[in-house]
């Protein structure tokens, strides 16, 4: 293993690195340093240039000195990786995972002398490093109120975020700034340099500790700010040692669309701890859910409830008819007709008694003679006490009607629990936890929404399978600043997308909505086909009403035809904010599909199919904007176009302003 990198920077290296390491390829490489008084930092280095500059670890802790100096450096161990994994579902069926490690093993040279470790793992596209506290007596229980940990990149970079604290937790528009201008932000942060290198700042396994949200300041500078407990307690984690921290990770590479298929927080999740999950199946859905958003039917019992008994047998129907595996019934219990969304309003939610008018028993013999499930659906409107204890009832009355997911929501006014805490500390985190450990023990698969975000924990534990953590497509039925502008959905498949698979529920075929006439969708309909392969999830929502698909059966046949689990994923290009194009390989079949979308502006693509199976022949099915579509005047216009390809031909598109294409690709 090559431990000194040839090409260590000459620039402003202040000390001398304690270690070094570098990636298998050499790309990336790591110095460790400490400092004449014992403080330890860390410069990260791609393809021989300086990327992060020389940056602060350690903590500061409750009742005992910080532990950020005073070090000296006991061992520094390194080891190596090479290891392909299956994935059981998935944008990628096979990752490889490999990396070379250097285990630093600190102590403190006088008082109680603590240890601290330091683990990096160096990949070829980007680094991960996590603490570790091992067990030892003068440090066991741990209250940390600061991670001291910076990211100070090299320059003040271009950065996409959203913002941090801000009261309405994920799910905002992304804002692009310079780093220094870009204040408290959630990750993933992606980040641009000057020469058009790309940087993704996450973070991998998020387990019993807080959320690390980021801060930006002068230079490009970016320090770790962990989510505390609650507004009134500083402390931000609690833990006993012998534990470790979430790893921080930087996901690098040269281009914003390979940032796509970088798939290192997953590599950084340990592996399935759920054993066989055969059981856990991706799939298509549809439910009674937009008519809700649209205010045509209401959550709240009474004349306008829509989740009744003939109304699911509606979706039913509609389900077995066109292949749909799941039906979503939002508002099917008790809890709905009070404000439920106010702080206390959740504790009047039942997760195990239906509305009269929603005849369970019936439904679940329903559904399982046409062949399909009920979704469950628990909001908790963030009263987690109340929620927490119905979960043994909650999912032995899920698993008793055969429903094989559910999808939860914690709604809530501002950031915080009803309880009082921080909606991403770690209360919150372990709640989710807890939740993903009963269902798992149910069998039944997990789509969370208003969650906590996703760093990969789907490698260890299969059944949190989606989740929502960003706008969604609900915001254009409702959203008082007119929903996600065109350019929504080509900046998160480079951000939020990074993180894990998104449940945005896609699929408006009706674009402008008479019952919220202040809203329309802004794209177009060619576009919401292109979503289900751009925005990935295993579960994905054909999220309109019945009737609007039975008006256009030509256009559904494309959601329909896509496949929700994928043996390969290849980014055809795409810029932040601009466009985007994706191909994905269908895992049970040889078929592709592939979207590709663009904001506001019209464009011309133009695909090179190299990707495709040599000596395949293809029937291209090409869904695409009409001649004058344009997603604020005329959405509704599509077209669709036949032809053979094969490995190696170009498809041109022409995409409208907030336009898209999608194209399935069947194997002759
Ligand atoms: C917010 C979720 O994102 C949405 O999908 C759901 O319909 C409502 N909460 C009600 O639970």
């Amino acid at each position: 293993m090559v431990l000194i990198a040839s090409w260590i920077s000459t620039s402003a290296i202040a000390q001398t690195p304690v270690a070094s390491l570098s990636s298998p390829a050499n790309t990336v490489g790591v110095n460790i340093y400490l400092s004449p008084a014992g403080e330890p930092s860390y410069k990260i280095f791609y393809k021989g240039k300086d990327l992060v500059m020389n940056s602060r670890l350690g903590f500061e802790l409750k009742n005992q000195p910080a532990l950020s100096g005073g070090f000296k450096l006991v061992s520094a161990k390194t080891s190596k990786l090479d290891q392909t994994w299956e994935q059981p579902w998935g944008e990628e069926q096979f990752i490889r995972n490999h990396y070379n490690q250097l285990h630093l093993a600190l102590r403190e040279t006088s008082g109680s002398q603590r240890k601290l470790d330091v683990v990096f793992r160096v990949y070829d596209d980007g680094i991960g490093f996590r603490y570790e506290f091992p067990q030892q007596s003068t440090l066991s229980s741990i209250e940390i109120v600061r991670e001291l940990t910076e990211f100070n990149m090299a320059a003040d970079y271009t950065a996409w975020w959203t913002p941090g604290q801000a009261g309405n937790q994920y799910e905002y528009l992304y804002q692009q700034s310079p780093v220094s201008k870009m204040g408290l932000v959630h990750t993933p942060v992606t980040m641009k340099t000057t020469d058009g290198t790309f940087i993704a700042l996450h973070e991998a396994a998020l387990h019993n500790y807080s959320t690390m949200n980021v801060t930006g300041a002068a230079g490009g500078k970016i320090s770790a700010t962990l989510v505390p407990i609650s507004k009134n307690m500083p402390t931000a984690v609690k833990i006993q040692a012998p534990a470790v921290t979430p790893w921080r990770t930087l996901q690098i590479e040269d281009s914003a669309a390979d940032l796509i298929t970088n798939y290192l927080t997953l590599n950084l999740n340990e592996p399935n701890k759920l054993g066989d999950v055969s059981w856990i199946k991706p799939a298509k859905y549809v439910g009674i859910w937009w008519e809700l958003h649209l205010e045509k039917t209401s959550w709240k019992s009474g004349p306008t409830h829509g989740a009744t008994t003939a109304n699911t047998k509606k979706y039913i129907d509609f389900a077995a008819k066109h292949g749909f595996a799941g039906v979503l019934v939002e508002g099917w219990n008790k809890g709905w007709d009070g404000e439920w969304w106010l702080p206390g309003g959740g504790n009047a939610f039942n997760f195990y008694t239906p509305t009269p008018d929603f005849d369970v028993e019936e439904l679940s013999r329903y559904a399982k003679q046409k062949g399909v499930y009920i979704i469950g659906h628990h909001e908790t409107g963030a009263a987690i006490e109340n929620y927490e204890s119905q979960l043994d009832d909650a999912f032995d009355f899920l698993q008793r009607y055969g429903m094989k997911a559910v999808k939860t929501g914690y709604v809530e006014t501002g950031e915080e629990l009803v309880n009082g805490l921080y909606h991403h500390g770690q209360f919150y985190v372990n709640h989710a936890q807890r939740v993903i450990d009963i269902a798992a023990q149910h069998k039944i698969a997990v789509v969370a929404h208003e969650t906590v975000k996703d760093t990969g924990e789907r490698r260890t534990y299969p059944n949190i399978i989606s989740r929502e953590v960003a706008r969604g497509q609900e915001y254009d039925a409702w959203s008082a600043d007119g929903g996600n502008p065109p350019n929504h959905t080509a900046i998160i498949p480079f951000t939020r997308m990074l993180s894990g698979p998104m449940d945005f529920t896609p699929g408006a075929f009706e674009l402008t909505l008479p019952s919220r006439p202040k809203n329309q969708v802004n794209t177009t309909l060619a576009k919401q086909l292109a979503l289900y392969v751009v925005i990935y999830s295993p579960v994905q929502m054909a999220s309109d009403l019945p009737e609007h698909y039975e008006q256009h059966p030509d256009a559904f046949q494309f959601i329909k035809d896509v496949a929700v689990d994928w043996q390969t994923t290849k980014p055809l290009g795409g810029e932040i904010g601009e466009y985007v194009a994706i191909a994905r390989k269908a895992r049970a079949s040889d078929n592709w599909f592939i979207g590709a979308l663009t904001n506001e502006k019209a464009r011309n693509l133009t695909l090179k199919l190299d990707f495709l199976d040599a000596g395949k022949k293809y029937t291209a099915r090409i869904y695409q904007d009409g001649k004058n579509a344009h997603y604020a005047k005329n959405p509704g216009s599509y077209e669709i176009r036949e032809l053979d390809v094969a490995h190696g031909d170009e498809v041109s598109l022409q995409l409208a302003p907030g336009g898209g294409a999608a194209i399935s690709l069947i194997a002759k």
